[in-house]
């Protein structure tokens, strides 16, 4: 800037006019190339640090944003099965369950081991175990167990119920369990969550299958 003036402020009778005009041309593309140059680095650290505020945000709110993972029970198809009457109602069942641990953070989710519950109107029917394992990131864990299930503890005013239900052809069926484990993201975040399952399913007697199905 200080040269540029001392240029402007030359008398133009001076002797060395010519040469001190090129010179100026000279310092004036001079500024025009730093111009440019001090620019391009501006430009370069703006794109740098929307890069990393970018990076930083993504980070904060979807890596490191920990959810309890998905626990549930699919569909299935009973495979032995045995019903009563209206009059003498029971039920005797055994089949695989598919449980599903639907693990959608960004890191693995190691779980201990649980139990299922089965319950018809409140009252256990029969459980299963979950052995102590891990969701992969990002993965579905399939985990497929043998269950039995009987009547043969129901109450009595529980009992009269499932006649009607056995009545009608469906038999409502609850499933009830806690699946407790941490989460590690990037190999150094953890954090303790605890997945709840509450399924209720309506199984068939005539199609021997799930009819319909609700996960909380
Ligand atoms: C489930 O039962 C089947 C048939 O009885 C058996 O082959 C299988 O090993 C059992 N699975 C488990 C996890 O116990
Ligand atoms: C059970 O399944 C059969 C065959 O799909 C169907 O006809 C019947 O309506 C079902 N029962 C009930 C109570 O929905
Ligand atoms: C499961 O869901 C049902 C229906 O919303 C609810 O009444 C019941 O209290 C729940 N059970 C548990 C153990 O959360």
């Amino acid at each position: 800037m200080a040269e540029k003036n001392q240029n402007q402020y030359q008398p133009p009778e001076s002797n060395g006019y010519h040469r001190n005009d090129q010179e100026s041309l000279h310092t004036m593309e001079d500024e025009e190339a730093k111009r440019k140059k001090r620019m391009k680095w501006t430009i370069g650290i703006i794109a740098f640090i929307i890069f990393q505020v970018v990076q930083a945000l993504f980070f904060v709110l979807v890596i490191m944003k920990f959810k309890s993972p998905n626990f549930r029970v699919s569909e299935f198809n009973v495979q032995t099965f045995n019903v009563g009457t209206q009059a003498s109602p029971s039920f005797d069942m055994s089949f695989v369950a598919p449980i599903r641990v639907k693990n959608t953070n960004w890191g693995p989710f190691k779980y201990d081991a649980s139990t299922i519950s089965f319950t018809y109107g409140g009252v256990q029917v029969g459980q299963t175990i979950i052995p102590k394992n891990k969701a992969n990131f990002k993965s579905t864990k399939k985990i497929d167990v043998n269950v039995t299930l009987s009547s043969a503890n129901l109450p009595t005013n529980i009992n009269s119920n499932l006649g009607s239900e056995l009545s009608s052809g469906v038999i409502m069926l609850t499933s009830l369990g806690e699946l407790k484990g941490k989460i590690t993201v990037m190999f150094m975040f953890k954090k303790k969550k605890t997945s709840q399952m509450n399924c209720t399913m309506a199984i068939n007697t005539t199609t021997k299958a799930v009819q319909s199905l609700l996960c909380k």
